[in-house]
């Protein structure tokens, strides 16, 4: 018995020595000192030993015991420190590494330039004026002096909600001009910017949605110089000082007299290149003196008040500004492309 004794000593502390791993250390534990392990199994034999001899056998057997709990718990405690090493390893911070930026969106080019063209108006005292994207056709043509059967009608009247066509997705935001009047007296200042929608067909200059700025300037004595003091304002603001801007006839039921404003080519300054195509001029927006009709039409006295109004195609900015050459980009919403503004 002495010598099973002896030989689960030396057999366990080398198999614990030689254990890495936790669960290991475990099942050793277990083959030794569990109720069906080797010591046990040894123990249970003491009945057929002599009352002499036992005392002694008792004794070794109860230091083997010791000896292999001491080394499994010396043991299990390096493993546990191994563990804590690993792992404190695994999840080392090197606080010199420079952090990860996350990354953050930012405007859409539209919104940046719709944003400033806001920001230029309300400094000139303009106030921003909402009108329905879903418009009476009453308001989009009768009102601004587009009668039934009008030819303008033909190319703009566009997407029907009511079969009996009085309702229809708006193709200008001109109609919010008859909104604002008729509500408020002059001096009526505002700009209306927001969607609009036409028959187009899709390419890199048109779609069938797209988003303009209305504005309307209504008071005693405004005349045309104003309407011009203020878009070369507009121009110089958006696209450097100097910028200059020229005033083409033009025809608008709803205004007259009515133009078409072009800016200086802001790529080649008039010279004429590929972005103005060679005219040296690029087209802006339609504007015009307030038809008298319509502010007749509004309960204002065209003999005693005057007015001009105007509407930019943001989009048409919008390419302008970031020399985006397809309107389609703008819409595509590819983060690729857009990241770049
Ligand atoms: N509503 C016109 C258009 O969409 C632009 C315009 C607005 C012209 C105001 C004159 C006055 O083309």
């Amino acid at each position: 018995m002495k010598a099973k004794l002896e030989e689960i000593r030396s057999a366990s502390m080398k198999a614990i020595e030689s254990v890495a791993e936790a669960a290991d250390l475990e099942a050793l534990r277990i083959r030794y000192l569990g109720k069906k392990g080797e010591l046990t199994a040894v123990l249970k034999q003491m009945g057929s030993l002599t009352p002499e001899e036992r005392p002694a056998m008792g004794q070794l057997a109860n230091e083997v015991r010791a000896r292999i709990e001491g080394a499994i718990s010396e043991k299990a405690a390096l493993i546990r420190e191994a563990m804590l090493e690993k792992k404190l390893e695994a999840e080392a911070l090197d606080v010199t590494i420079p952090g990860k930026k996350p990354s953050l969106g930012h405007k859409h080019p539209m919104s940046v330039v719709l944003d400033e063209a806001k920001d230029i108006f309300i400094g000139m005292g303009f106030t921003i004026a909402e009108g329905p994207e879903v418009e009476l056709t009453e308001y989009d043509f009768t009102r601004l002096n587009i009668p039934e059967g009008h030819t303008v009608r033909d190319w703009q009247d566009t997407f029907y909600i009511t079969e009996d066509e009085k309702i229809h997705l708006r193709c200008q935001t001109s109609p919010v001009q008859v909104r604002v009047m008729e509500k408020t007296k002059p001096p009526i200042r505002i700009i209306s910017p927001g969607r609009v929608y036409r028959k187009d067909e899709v390419d890199a200059t048109h779609s069938p949605m797209f988003h303009q700025i209305e504005g309307l300037v209504v008071d005693k004595g405004v005349t045309m110089g104003d309407l011009k003091g203020t878009l070369n304002a507009l121009v110089e603001k958006l696209y450097g000082a100097g910028t200059k801007t020229r005033f083409r006839p033009h025809h608008f039921p709803f205004t007259e007299p009515s133009c078409e404003v072009d800016m200086q080519c802001f790529a080649c300054g008039g010279a004429g290149c590929r972005v103005c195509k060679g005219e040296g001029w690029i087209e802006l927006l339609g504007a015009g003196m307030v038809h008298p009709k319509v502010l007749e039409g509004c309960g204002i006295d065209p003999e005693v008040y005057s007015g001009f109004a105007f509407g930019i195609g943001v989009e048409r900015m919008t390419m302008r500004r970031f020399n985006i050459p397809d309107l389609r980009l703008i819409y595509e919403n590819d983060v690729s492309f857009l990241g770049q503004f």
